[in-house]
């Protein structure tokens, strides 16, 4: 048998905490897996920005990329590495660059999904640029902002159209304020979408590749407690449902790894924020969460690079169209529409391949977030965030959370049945 190694890239921004504890964990799976008449090893690295012939050969067999979507030479670097020479890269770029939150909106309203009434807004003010003001001027048509207020109905939220990080988002009670957010909203493109109100649950489903996590969220908590630790806060079905939601925007829009942000009210997911792809990934925001993810991305990476799974580079909009029977319900159709979903994400190969050979990680990956090791990437993690007479109460808060995290995952281990 032959030894191959797959070299995994992490192409990095001001991460620490996530790739420091993927890194230490597949140090310590120590990996040699037997693939048809190989044994398949992994070496992990950091990659470089740096100039590059267009015509060069990569070394990587799969990029886990964290800044695409604001880093230029890496997003074309990724485009170059993907399309020229087959490397899997996570995420799509070209889905990233191509698809906002305006036209996720768009799609999953064409499937079904409860989105709420959303009305998009030119902007309030423009930039002096090329043709721009002649534009405007003999084609903006004068527009009546009640009117649209009206029809979208109170209260509603004006956002950004490619919106994130909670940036020039209002809530606006009524006429007065709507005009008033609408006047200080700049040069971006809005939305007006109708405020889910009453809602009785936020939930945010974190996707990496076909697995999903479902977690309970509190937009109103300081940052480092938005991501709830709760257990229990929805039924079986509504769990299902929600990572079926998540997997099917994922798949869409061949994004690996994203998060979806949905409001449950009178039983109904309300689906308002999912063009997350890259979401937030550090122990400081994630805390219990964190290992969940981290396991999450070492799974998928180590399947993609082990079974060289083929970049697919466009994407595949019609089977999901094709599904989607306009005298079905939203919630008959969903079953389908994932159904597609795990086939994108290849999800009963990648299941068996965890099972056969990374049924060890549990036990690992539970041992190391126990570490010394891991208590300093968490404290190297605090430290670039909060002032210094903070440092070592919240590294204590996130590293005890995820000691109890550690008793959870024992129970669930040594448990009778294992999901
Ligand atoms: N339609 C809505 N109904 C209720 N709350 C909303 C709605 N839209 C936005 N919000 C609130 O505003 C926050 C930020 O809006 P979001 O669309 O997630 O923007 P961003 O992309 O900047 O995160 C949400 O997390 C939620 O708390
Ligand atoms: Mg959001």
């Amino acid at each position: 048998m032959a030894e191959v190694t797959r070299k995994i890239g992490l192409s990095l921004g001001a991460d620490l905490c996530w790739p420091a504890s993927y890194e230490e964990i597949i140090k310590r799976l120590d990996l040699s897996i037997p693939m048809g008449r190989d044994r398949i090893r992994f070496d992990v690295e950091r990659v470089k920005v740096e100039p590059y012939d267009l015509e060069y050969t990569p070394k990587y067999d799969l990029v886990l990329d964290r800044i695409t979507h604001w880093f230029m030479t890496t997003r074309e670097w990724v485009k170059k590495i993907s399309l020229m020479d087959g490397v899997y890269v996570l995420n799509n770029p070209w889905s990233i660059q191509a698809n906002e939150k305006h036209s996720t909106y768009c799609a999953m309203m064409k499937l079904g999904m409860p989105i709420p009434k959303t009305w998009m807004l030119p902007p309030k003010d423009y930039t002096d640029e090329g043709d721009v003001l002649v534009t405007v001027k003999r084609y903006n048509k004068l527009f009546d902002l009640n009117d649209v207020g009206n029809q979208v109905g109170y209260p509603n939220f004006i956002k950004p159209y490619d919106g994130g990080g909670w940036v020039g988002v209002k809530r606006c009670k009524d006429e007065r304020a709507l005009r008033e957010n609408y006047d200080a909203s700049g040069t971006r493109v809005q939305h007006l979408q109708a405020s889910v109100e009453g809602w009785d649950r936020f939930v945010r489903a974190i996707g990496v590749g076909p697995q999903v996590n479902v977690v309970r969220y509190d937009p109103d908590a300081p940052l480092h407690a938005r991501y709830m630790v709760d257990f229990h806060f929805l039924n079986g079905q509504e769990w299902l449902k929600a990572q079926r939601i998540c997997r099917t925007i994922n798949a869409f829009f061949g994004w690996d790894f994203n998060s979806c942000e949905m409001l449950r009210k009178d039983g109904v997911f309300y689906p308002i924020d999912f063009a997350n792809a890259c979401p937030d990934s550090q122990v400081t925001s994630l805390h219990f969460h964190f290992p969940w993810l981290v396991k999450a991305l070492i799974r998928w990476t180590l399947f993609c690079a082990a079974t060289r799974r083929p970049v697919r580079l466009n994407l595949n909009w019609q089977p999901f169209f094709a599904a989607n029977d306009p005298d079905m319900s939203f919630d008959d159709k969903l079953p389908l529409y994932d159904q597609i979903a795990r086939e994108h994400f290849d999800s009963d190969h990648f299941e068996e391949f965890c099972h056969e050979h990374l049924s060890h990680l549990d036990a690992v990956a539970e041992e190391f977030f126990g570490t010394d090791r891991f208590k300093e990437i968490t404290r190297e993690k605090v430290s670039a965030l909060y002032p210094k007479h903070e440092i070592d109460q919240f590294t204590d808060h996130f590293f005890g959370l995820i000691q109890f995290w550690r008793k959870t995952e024992r129970d669930r281990m040594a448990g009778p049945v294992q999901p």
